[in-house]
């Protein structure tokens, strides 16, 4: 049969895939298996093909024989990479094949061809800029190094889930079209609600509040929270994903017990994907080389810059600046948390900044710079308790002995905020003089206050930025890389 008799299928039919490529292995050989996925390179040798097939689980080899397959062997090696075909086939032990075995086909159905050229390569060994894997993230994400960073993600939000009902809390979904503000200081987004203004929610901050007066006595949501921030910053989101609690009869530090529980499942639970881990680590590999490159091309390039600056030296000119070398990424390591994280009072955080050079004073909040300090002493998890009242949002409880003071915490890895959360005013009173003393009207929240006045139990709780948690444990430079399709000032689009 010619190739021409092969042609595009692009009907299922009854065809079904028996396997991912990853649960192949030395117990399927002789085995007939059914794969499908996406063509990630193929080597043509004339009278024998070896093209390498990539699903979500990896890639595996399959051998075309030209001589078994006549025409479908010259249809589907002229198929350009990145096209979608279903194999089925025989597994054979081959020592030489990359994971020790390869399918021999006895049919092969072509679903999908790509159009060439790629926007983007997927197999191609080539280095490209995020926002132009971001505009191309489809592809990007076929990437097996990529997709690693989305496998690892969901192992930390199935512990988060898990870890949170086995302590008892109950999962709920609350609004996001709202009426009010929860959190001062960052921005709302304006949406029309019928013919009323309303607003895309910052954080469920109210709402779990309000169920505390219902008497659910320990929550949990995982969803949207939106913030019109302007930042432009590789840790600000304008769309992200919190995982919320609230728990009653509770003080901060016992929040803060819960959250430390959930960290460490969540790590031992990232530490778990060793395969992925591999994965990334060969993506990063292959970058450092490529970044050898680079930084081979700077260092010729600021030789010549040099020797051009000091003719221009020795005529009084001003001189160029050198090129700045790129940094190499670091190998992935995830080790589980050890030890009690540390709880280090805000106070100390000053007096820490201050040492290093930072003019900060009690009453600021800590800048980037401020941070970068502490984290010199503090370099991994840990707690940042009491702080200002003045800089924390209406709801958060003062000390009834030194009310300047609160009870709220945030949670760092280094330098990178992850979590903030608080004991809560459960007192009416000093809610309504806050809500005002922030030049917000009391009328605004009575849907709030309400469960304030009928019976409210003490309440704490925090919020967790899942994206800056998994940026912390897959240590990526930018928060959109482990976002599928990331909401910045810039982007909307996909
Ligand atoms: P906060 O505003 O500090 O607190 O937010 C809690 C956590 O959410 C994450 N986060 C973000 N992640 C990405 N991009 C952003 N723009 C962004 N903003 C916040 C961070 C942060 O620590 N209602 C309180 C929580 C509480 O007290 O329960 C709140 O929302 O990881």
């Amino acid at each position: 049969m010619s190739s021409d008799e092969f042609k595009l299928d692009k009907a299922l039919g009854k065809w079904r895939r028996s396997h991912y490529t990853n649960e192949i292995w030395k117990y399927s050989f002789g085995k007939v298996v059914t794969v499908g996925g996406w063509i990630h390179d193929v080597r043509n040798l004339g009278g024998v093909a070896f093209l390498q097939l990539r699903d979500r689980g990896g890639i595996v080899q399959v051998t075309l024989e030209k001589q078994e397959l006549s025409g479908m062997f010259e249809a589907v090696t002229k198929l350009p990479r990145e096209s979608v075909i279903m194999v089925r086939g025989t597994v054979k032990e081959n020592p030489r094949a990359p994971r020790g075995f390869e399918i021999i086909p006895e049919d092969i159905k072509m679903l999908s061809e790509a159009s060439v050229p790629l926007p983007l390569g997927v197999s191609d060994k080539v280095f490209a800029e995020l926002d132009t894997r971001l505009d191309n993230r489809f592809l990007d994400l076929r990437k097996r190094e990529i997709h690693s960073l989305f496998k690892i993600k969901h192992e930390v939000l199935d512990a988060v889930i898990m870890g949170l009902s086995n302590l008892g809390f109950l999962q709920v979904n609350t609004p996001k079209i709202v009426a009010t503000a929860t959190e001062g200081g960052t921005e709302l987004f304006g949406v029309k609600y019928f013919d009323k203004d309303a607003f895309l929610n910052q954080s469920p901050q109210l709402f779990k509040q309000i169920l505390m007066g219902a008497g659910f006595d320990k929550v949990f949501e995982i969803g949207p929270a939106f913030r019109a921030e302007e930042h432009d910053t590789v840790r600000h989101l304008n769309e992200f994903v919190s995982i919320d609690i609230e728990m009653s009869f509770a003080d901060e530090t016992d929040v803060m017990d819960v959250l430390e529980k959930i960290i460490r499942f969540s790590v031992s639970s990232a530490a778990s994907c060793k395969a992925e881990i591999e994965e990334i680590n060969q993506g990063r590999r292959m970058l450092n080389k490529l970044l050898n490159k680079v930084n081979m091309n700077i260092a010729g390039v600021n030789k010549r810059i040099k020797k051009e600056n000091q003719k221009l030296k020795a005529k009084g000119l001003e001189t160029r600046p050198l090129l700045k070398t790129k940094d190499k990424f670091e190998m992935l390591e995830i080790t589980p948390v050890e030890g009690k994280v540390p709880r280090v009072r805000y106070s100390e955080c000053i007096d820490i900044a201050r040492k290093g050079g930072v003019d900060v004073k009690f009453g600021d909040d800590l800048s980037m710079e401020a941070m970068k300090v502490i984290a010199k002493v503090y370099p991994s998890y840990h707690f940042i308790t009491q702080w200002p009242t003045s800089i924390k949002p209406f709801y958060v409880q003062p000390y009834e002995d030194e009310p300047e003071v609160c009870r709220a915490f945030d949670l760092n890895y280094g330098e990178k905020e992850i979590t903030s959360g608080a004991q809560r005013v459960h007192d009416i009173s000093l809610l309504e003089s806050n809500i005002a003393g922030m030049g917000l009207d009391p009328e605004d929240f009575q849907f709030y206050l309400d469960p304030f006045r009928y019976g409210m139990p003490p309440h704490a709780g925090w919020g967790l930025g899942l994206e800056r948690l998994v940026m912390v444990l897959t240590g990526v430079r930018n928060v959109r890389e482990v976002v599928l399709f990331p909401r910045d000032r810039y982007r909307l689009v996909p």
